[in-house]
């Protein structure tokens, strides 16, 4: 049995469940595997230095799957603005059919990937953003809750209303992001109107992902709480893993800081020593509220076919049982 939604069959995958784009993370051994898992994985594109890597990136992926895969182009402020249009050409060059868009308004891109056949699932996290994306012709919305690791906004709805909320309006294929990990998260997913779920810190912690190990045993130990939001008061929140350095971040800031009394802390270099060196204090990560819920360091291709076996038995068993024995009092 297999789960099919609008989702898989717009985007021609098997499975309702993506791995969106993650900053250090969405590589080509992570993404293939999420793609040979029969999911829909997605390359960072920004994680590469310059167009070119993307490329290299690209054609690595390739030589370690033939499934359906795509790139996320993330943009979002920035002090020195990475070539995006040359990223985009790479993208249409390399014959990718999927790019998930995230950070702004997709409406620059969308002319170009459509004309080249490429399908747009663009990440948002209100139901404004989604109807505004599906009026501009996007192909899918994938909606991002409070819970998320990375940017969740600053309107603070988690998914238990925003899913269903944006669902009422998002009449293109729609998924759920932002705290799914297993089994449980994809059916309730699904019975709040959503077409599948993406899914970001429970694929960073899997055997695949390149990042060092003592990041993926400190997400199984860590618990829902142990995550900080950062840049409120800059109207830029970032959900990162509570450590020394975020929490001095939330301090500063909160005392009447600046981005220029933070700027070192949150240095992408410092970041990349986390996932290069293991060290899980030297700067900021993001991780999301999920962290809860992972428990283990599974093979990608293990944790899919967990959580499209899990769900199938809790739709046919656990809720039909509840259904019939409805009918029968
Ligand atoms: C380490 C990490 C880096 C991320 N970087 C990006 C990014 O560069 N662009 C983006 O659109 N989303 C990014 N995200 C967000 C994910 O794509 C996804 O929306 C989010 O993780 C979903 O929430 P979850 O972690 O609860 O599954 C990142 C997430 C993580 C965990």
């Amino acid at each position: 049995m297999t789960i099919k939604t609008k989702f898989t069959e717009a985007f021609g995958v098997e499975h309702p469940i993506a791995q969106g784009g993650m900053q250090w993370v969405g590589r080509a051994e992570l993404v293939a595997a999420v793609a040979n898992s029969g999911a829909l994985g997605f390359i960072t594109a920004l994680t590469q230095p310059t167009p070119a890597d993307l490329a290299n990136e690209i054609a690595r992926t390739r030589d370690l799957t033939d499934k359906p895969f795509g790139v996320n182009l993330t943009i979002l402020p920035s002090i020195n603005p990475p070539p995006y249009d040359e990223y985009r050409r790479v993208i249409v060059d390399s014959g990718v059919k999927i790019v998930e868009t995230a950070g702004s308004n997709p409406a620059p891109h969308l002319p170009m990937f459509h004309d080249n056949g490429i399908k747009v699932l663009h990440k948002c996290t209100s139901v404004r953003h989604g109807v505004k994306a599906q009026s501009l012709g996007v192909d899918g919305i994938s909606i991002d809750g409070f819970e998320c690791a990375g940017h969740p906004g600053e309107d603070d709805i988690p998914g238990l209303v925003l899913i269903p909320a944006a669902a009422a309006q998002i009449e293109i294929p729609m998924i759920a992001s932002g705290g799914f990990a297993d089994a449980r998260g994809l059916v309730a997913a699904l019975a709040l109107g959503a077409d599948g779920i993406n899914m970001g810190s429970r694929f960073m912690c899997t055997v695949e992902s390149c990042i060092h190990q003592n990041v993926k045993e400190a997400i199984v130990a860590g618990k829902e709480t142990d995550t900080e939001l950062i840049f409120r008061s800059l109207h830029n929140t970032a959900r990162v893993a509570s450590n020394v350095v975020s929490r001095e971040v939330v301090e500063i800031l909160k005392g009447g800081g600046q981005f220029e009394d933070v700027k070192d802390l949150v240095a992408g270099v410092r970041g990349r020593r986390v996932y290069d060196d293991g060290d899980v204090d030297a700067g900021i990560w993001s991780v999301g509220t999920a962290m809860g819920l992972i428990n283990d360091i599974p093979t990608v291709g293990d944790l899919v076919a967990r959580i499209v076996s899990d769900a199938e038995e809790i739709i046919t068993g656990r809720l039909a049982g509840m259904v019939a024995q409805g009918v029968s009092a």
